[in-house]
């Protein structure tokens, strides 16, 4: 049987699932999305991330379609079973009468989620290649506008790399679809939160969870340069969680595997998982 998605108030088996030609996530990739990891049925960190749809929903000046409750109804009707899942979920400006750049006057949003398995990440570590950033001004924007991002991701898979390290005048500012950390003489480096990258939920949780078992942690521009002396390079996002850079632009970093601080925040990172999970358990 088909999954069942939700979209526009309703529950269908995703084949039954479709939107108008004029809709404008389709037309103008104008709308925004979440992706939202599952473990043991229970979304990890959601609140954080619900705010973060609001925060992209009023920079593209769109109210929340839906209060945090009915989000989290519409989860727990798609999350099935306890195996580790991700919630994607899209809001776009909805169906206009015709294709105008303008925004269009009381339409209704389109509203869509569906929940699909993930897979662990590849835990012995990735290439990655650094490109020149080719995106907008607004990357603080969790925009389905990823025209970019497709094209950096595939510059890289065509080397035979797994993730693109994204600069911008000579800075390094995230990954394709990921953020960037690096240990600078034992210290963890990452970027600071602008409109130069997507303010990253499972950043955030790594910046927290190093903090906690005492590692120094800094927030600040990370000069390209820097990349180079990294003795680690880690890519984090929701559904590749931590990920370390064993080789860049084909030179290793570091020993060329993946590097001790990462094995101590990859098991803080899994059982912080597995207190979500028990936590679920216990209801
Ligand atoms: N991408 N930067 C970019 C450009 C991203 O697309 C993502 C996530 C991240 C990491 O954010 P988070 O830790 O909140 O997942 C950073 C998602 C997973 C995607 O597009 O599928």
């Amino acid at each position: 049987m088909d999954m069942q998605v939700y979209l526009n108030g309703e529950f269908l088996p995703l084949g039954e699932a479709k939107i108008s030609v004029l809709d404008r996530g389709f037309l103008f990739g104008d709308g925004v999305y979440e992706v939202i990891p599952v473990y043991g049925g229970k979304p990890l960190r959601l609140t954080e991330h619900l705010r973060r749809l609001d925060q992209s929903l009023a920079n593209i000046r769109m109210q929340p379609p839906l209060t945090d409750e009915a989000w989290s109804a519409i989860f727990d009707r798609l999350i099935s079973g306890t195996h580790d899942q991700s919630i994607y979920l899209q809001v776009t400006r909805g169906v206009a009468t015709k294709r105008d750049h303008a925004i269009p006057a009381g339409v209704a949003p389109t509203l869509f989620a569906m929940c699909t398995p993930i897979a662990p990440p590849p835990p012995a570590g990735i290439r990655a290649i650094t490109v020149e950033d080719i995106r907008w001004n607004r990357c603080d924007i969790k925009a389905i506008t990823l025209l970019a991002n497709v094209l950096l991701r595939q510059q890289a898979l065509d080397t035979g790399a797994a993730e693109a390290i994204l600069i911008r005048d000579g800075k390094v500012l995230e990954g394709a679809a990921s953020n960037i950390m690096i240990v600078l003489g034992g210290t963890l480096v990452t970027p600071p939160k602008g409109a130069a990258i997507l303010p990253g939920i499972t950043r955030d949780l790594v910046l927290e969870l190093a903090a906690a078992q005492g590692v120094p942690t800094e927030e600040r521009t990370i000069d390209l340069s820097e990349l180079g002396q990294a003795s680690e390079i880690w890519m984090t996002s929701s559904t590749r969680e931590i990920l370390p850079v064993i080789e860049l632009d084909g030179k290793p970093v570091g020993e060329g595997k993946a590097g001790p601080l990462w094995a101590v925040l990859q098991s803080a990172y899994q059982a912080y998982k597995q207190m979500l999970r028990e936590s679920a358990r216990a209801g």
